[in-house]
């Protein structure tokens, strides 16, 4: 049995730099035709001249493959000289509410001290991606935050906003309220919930910001994704940490799927009888809200099983060392000119 992709995207990417970009970006690239690659980088990727170092970087990373880097920029308050100058190079803006999660202690501290940047990015139709937590108790941050999101996307109709790695019921219910308002969705919160990081034996290779949620909340967002909810894309959140960073006191949040996403999702689709829904969830419906133009490119799974390796460098990848039934067996780019 085989199944074909075209143009698979990643909508919510951690490149990384230096030589985690070496290792981490050309597994993207290898099996997917573009990403939105995040800019939580020490420094904060939040001045054009930053942008274009990175993106350089990045293109260098994923040179020779047909790979389209969607890039954006971190949010902060920026006049309107400086998003008109960064709106042709980028997807959209990503706002980080301070020290929520990895790298994120230039975000924002009060949000609605913001609105006059909003207000900007609303009349440039520049969009605006969110990591949607507050700071309550862990459980709760994603529900708690979802008041916000509704304040944004009331106050600001026409801003196109995106939730980041939604993980609960509570954000599905946002995105059925507003027509501004679309999600991203890992993989690893299709399968996993809280039981699988520290129900058993704590496993920090699934440690990360947000934290899984119960059954009926991954079971929503499941649904959600088998369905082909038009408003829901694939966002992988594909977050590596050296080894070292993550088995240790401290671990840091972020888990590793780059390499695993499509043989990953193809055997979740087929065992729920929707192989013909994932391309909308990894493609289409990313394409439809961001207007994008991918490299054309067509990968092949087949139900080949495929390993996880122990480590990708120094980065362990989820369920490293079990199998998955499917894996990527071919891919080709087209050149259109
Ligand atoms: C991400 C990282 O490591 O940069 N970590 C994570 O747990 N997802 C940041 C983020 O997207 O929250
Ligand atoms: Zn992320």
């Amino acid at each position: 049995m085989t199944i074909t992709l075209r143009s698979p995207l990643d909508m919510h990417i951690h490149f990384r730099q230096d030589n985690m970009l070496r290792v981490v970006a050309p597994l993207t690239a290898a099996h997917f035709a573009g990403g939105v690659v995040m800019p939580n980088l020490i420094p904060p990727v939040n001045t054009l001249e930053a942008l274009h170092r990175y993106t350089g970087e990045v293109n260098a990373a994923t040179y020779g493959y047909a790979f389209a880097p969607y890039m954006t920029l971190f949010f902060r308050d920026y006049s309107r000289e400086e998003l008109e100058a960064a709106k042709p190079h980028i997807i959209g803006i990503k706002l980080y509410p301070a020290g929520a999660t990895t790298n994120s202690e230039a975000g924002v501290r009060e949000i609605s001290a913001m609105d006059h940047v909003f207000a900007e990015m609303e009349s440039l139709d520049i969009p605006l991606l969110v990591h949607g937590e507050t700071h309550g108790f862990v459980m709760d941050r994603e529900r708690e935050f979802c008041e916000v999101y509704r304040y944004l996307a009331r106050t600001f109709p026409r801003l196109r906003i995106t939730m980041e790695h939604i993980t609960t019921r509570d954000a599905l219910d946002v995105l059925e309220e507003f027509d501004n308002v679309a999600a991203t969705v890992t993989a690893h919160h299709l399968v996993i919930t809280l039981d699988d990081v520290v129900g058993g034996l704590m496993n920090p290779h699934l440690f990360c910001k947000p934290i899984a949620k119960r059954p009926e909340d991954r079971d929503a967002l499941l649904a959600a994704a088998l369905q082909v909810h038009p408003k829901i894309m694939l966002g992988s959140d594909s977050a590596p940490h050296p080894v070292d960073k993550k088995e240790c006191p401290g671990c840091a949040a972020g888990v590793f799927t780059a390499p695993i996403l499509l043989p990953l999702l193809a055997d979740l689709f087929e065992r729920h009888g929707a192989l013909d829904k994932l391309q909308q969830f990894v493609s289409d419906n990313a394409i439809r809200h961001y207007r994008l133009t991918p490299p054309s490119t067509t990968v092949t799974l087949e139900r080949t099983p495929m390993t996880i390796p122990p480590s990708y460098g120094d980065v362990v990848p989820m369920w490293a060392g079990r199998q998955l039934p499917w894996s990527v067996t071919n891919v080709e780019a087209h050149h259109t000119s």
